[in-house]
């Protein structure tokens, strides 16, 4: 950010003995060079098959200089995936697209993490084929889906079954799975998961 001529903010808060927001932070891992972090906004640009598009590789491109972006919410399965033409991380073709948007904002000089996402019940059945959502109870959400047909009531949700394998329910295993196809495209050596927000490093 260029200073203006009678302004120099790095100085005048360094003056201060305060920081600004182009100063740099280090953030876990990352060295970010200002604190402007863009947060994390679906913008449904994907395909039908919820791969990110040309499009989306040059608006994550224009927005490299911020210190830190935080993707949109990237679904990690189908079943957790209910926003149309939002994008997903389970496919090839998913991934392939995803890592041009990184290489895009890295050759570009910026830093961005994945944002992961399981929408559980919040997922209409039509994006499932007409199955069920899944949920860790049997509840309905309320209020009404966005689908590719207009909003439609939510449907009630089954229970997922926590089945033992190797420790981990099944599901958690398949869900974790994808969580590591996200480190490993990453230039991180490690990645932070909590229940229904999920972030990773691509960065
Ligand atoms: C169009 C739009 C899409 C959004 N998508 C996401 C998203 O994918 N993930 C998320 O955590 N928050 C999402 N948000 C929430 C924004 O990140 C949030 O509005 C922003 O952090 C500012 O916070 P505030 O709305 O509480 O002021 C979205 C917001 C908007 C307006």
């Amino acid at each position: 950010m260029a200073a203006h001529a009678w302004f120099d903010p790095a100085h005048f808060f360094e003056s201060l003995n305060m920081t600004s927001l182009v100063d740099s932070l280090l953030f876990g891992a990352l060295d970010l060079p200002n604190r402007i972090l863009m947060a994390p906004m679906t913008r449904a640009r994907g395909t039908r098959e919820h791969v990110p598009t040309e499009m989306m590789v040059e608006y994550y491109r224009q927005r490299a200089s911020a210190g830190l972006i935080i993707s949109e919410a990237i679904g990690i399965s189908q079943q957790g995936l209910g926003w149309p033409y939002a994008t997903g991380f389970w496919s090839a073709e998913q991934v392939a697209g995803w890592r041009k948007v990184t290489d895009a904002v890295h050759a570009a000089g910026g830093r961005i993490i994945a944002q992961l996402w399981h929408m559980g019940r919040v997922v209409h059945p039509s994006f499932l084929g007409g199955s069920q959502p899944v949920s860790a109870s049997v509840t309905t959400a309320p209020g009404q889906a966005h689908t590719y047909a207009g909003k439609q009531p939510y449907t009630p949700a089954r229970a997922l079954p926590l089945e033992a394998k190797d420790g981990k329910g099944i599901w958690i295993t398949r869900q974790w799975a994808t969580f590591e196809r996200a480190i490993a495209m990453s230039r991180l050596p490690a990645a932070e998961c909590s229940v229904g927000r999920c972030f990773t490093g691509f960065s």
